[in-house]
């Protein structure tokens, strides 16, 4: 074959792949032919989506009235003071002082510390935080204000829903997290000096 006839060819096939992909032009917002794609589209419903046989159309049902879901811990309690006390009470911490789950508690509250409290309350609980510094209320210590000689269950209540100022945060820590960082910030509380330091 002759450079000028190799020349024919290809040129003709490559006008004839260009027209291929002209007349052809698929819909660019959909998805392109799947081979097998029975195993990547789940038939089950989503969460969120609508559901033609079930009472409210809903595919999440809400809970059957009268159940706890597992892991669940109701609550009884109101946003009032009167209820904080009642809750110190009634509720008592899941991890007791000196076993192991006590210490990997507050190791875990640490952590949540440093990302939901520090901002206001200040590493060591100081009321000394960054947001504290520019117009919020400043709140008071952890480690030496009335928290001290709150009882556990208190500061669970203040937690879950609040004290004056102070936000819920029971939408973004579960029970355990709470709990959690309860144990830490009695941590914070032990004051300093409590370890003997020896003298010149
Ligand atoms: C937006 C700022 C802010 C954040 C974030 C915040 N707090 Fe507070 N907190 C406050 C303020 C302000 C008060 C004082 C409320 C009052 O006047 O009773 C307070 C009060 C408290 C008290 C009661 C102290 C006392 O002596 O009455 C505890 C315990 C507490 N916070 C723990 C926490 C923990 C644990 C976190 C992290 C999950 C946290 N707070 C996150 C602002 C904040």
């Amino acid at each position: 074959m002759t450079h000028s006839r190799l020349n024919l060819v290809l040129t003709t096939l490559l006008v004839a792949v260009l027209a291929a992909a002209a007349f052809s032009r698929t819909d660019r917002a959909r998805p392109n032919d799947e081979f097998l794609p029975d195993m990547k589209y789940s038939l089950a419903y989503a969460a969120f989506e609508a559901h033609p046989q079930l009472p409210n159309q809903r595919t999440m049902q809400p809970p059957v009235a009268g159940t706890i879901a597992r892991g669940e811990t109701p609550l009884h309690y109101a946003a009032t003071p009167e209820d904080a006390l009642r809750a110190g009470a009634e509720l008592a911490n899941p991890c007791a002082p000196g076993t192991p789950e006590r210490t990997a508690s507050q190791e875990r509250g640490r952590q949540q510390y440093q990302h939901f409290c520090t901002a206001c309350h200040g590493p060591q609980g100081l009321g000394d935080g960054p947001v504290s510094k520019r117009g919020f209320p400043p709140p008071p210590s952890l480690q030496t204000g009335k928290s001290v000689g709150m009882l556990d269950g208190q500061l669970f209540h203040i937690l879950t829903y609040g004290q004056n100022t102070m936000p819920s945060f029971a939408a973004q820590l579960d029970v355990q997290r709470r709990w959690d960082l309860i144990n830490f910030v009695r941590t914070l509380q032990q004051p300093v000096t409590a370890t003997p330091v020896p003298g010149p």
